[in-house]
């Protein structure tokens, strides 16, 4: 796993979106696993600009979320397949053919469940999955106790989830108690990982997350045991991290950093 630690919410997004950008050009029919939630808002708003100002091109990119609430219409504004169609698929030129999320209206939820994975198997698996960090620690909806090994599926959310998500709903008993979400074994399947956390109040779960213990009470710290992880953090996130100055001599020294320092 490498941290890269970045000042602001906007240098650790941007520095994200120009790691998607370089897979994307490395390989343009690229699988990319995406997330929602407010920190990527910032992340899809750069992206979208580089499309309409450097003609990124996201024309042949296939991308899979990693969840949706169960029993919320794709139409109803609540909805993570709308979230991603107003933040991010509405102002680049992908496919909508191209497009993959769970569908939280299905009536055999563990069909929808394997049928996704059939999907992202035939697509030949994802190459990039992009994460967040909920504030019990869950990557996608891998609540606590979440099986390392989990597939897609679906699962309760926690009380502190609801209580979190019901924020976007104006009427809160509207808040799914359920959602469909990528399993940890999903997840780490994917060839790389980069997870983007930001703000103070990510401080204490990333801390746990990348330098505590491995534990299924904190699905996030799965993605210690993948080979090809990268976090992006800013210093606010960062303010707990032990190894901090390790972690920023890394980025100013090691190789692979350097086409993204001098920018
Ligand atoms: C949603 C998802 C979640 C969020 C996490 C952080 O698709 O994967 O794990 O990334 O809850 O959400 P925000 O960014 O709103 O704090």
């Amino acid at each position: 796993m490498q941290v890269v630690l970045r000042p602001t919410a906007d240098e650790a997004s941007s520095l994200v979106a120009r790691m998607i950008a370089k897979a994307l050009r490395d390989k343009p029919d690229l699988v990319l696993g995406l997330a929602t939630g407010t920190t990527m808002e910032r992340l899809y708003g750069i992206l979208a600009r580089m499309h309409q100002k450097e003609g990124l091109d996201f024309s042949l990119v296939r991308t899979f979320n990693l969840d949706e609430y169960i029993g919320i219409p794709a139409d109803d504004p609540h909805s993570y397949h709308y979230y991603m169609h107003q933040h991010f698929f509405r102002h680049i030129n992908i496919d909508r053919r191209n497009i993959f999320l769970p569908d939280g209206m299905a009536k055999d939820l563990k069909a929808e469940a394997k049928s996704y994975e059939e999907k992202m198997a035939r697509c030949g698996g994802i190459d990039v999955q992009l994460l967040g960090l909920g504030t019990v620690g869950h990557i996608g909806f891998n609540e606590p106790l979440s099986s390392f090994y989990s597939r897609t599926r679906d699962k309760s959310l926690t009380p502190t989830t609801i209580a979190q998500n019901s924020r976007m709903f104006e009427d809160s008993s509207r808040m799914p108690r359920r959602a469909l979400t990528m399993g940890i074994g999903t997840i780490l399947d994917s060839k790389a990982l980069i997870l983007l956390a930001t703000g103070t109040t990510k401080a204490e779960i990333l801390a746990k997350a990348i330098e505590g213990p491995v534990t299924s009470m904190i699905s996030a710290t799965a993605i210690q045991l993948h080979h090809d992880c990268r976090v992006i953090v800013d210093e606010e996130a960062a303010s707990l991290l032990q190894a901090r100055d390790y972690y920023r001599w890394i980025y100013e020294n090691e190789p692979e950093w350097e086409e993204y320092r001098h920018r």
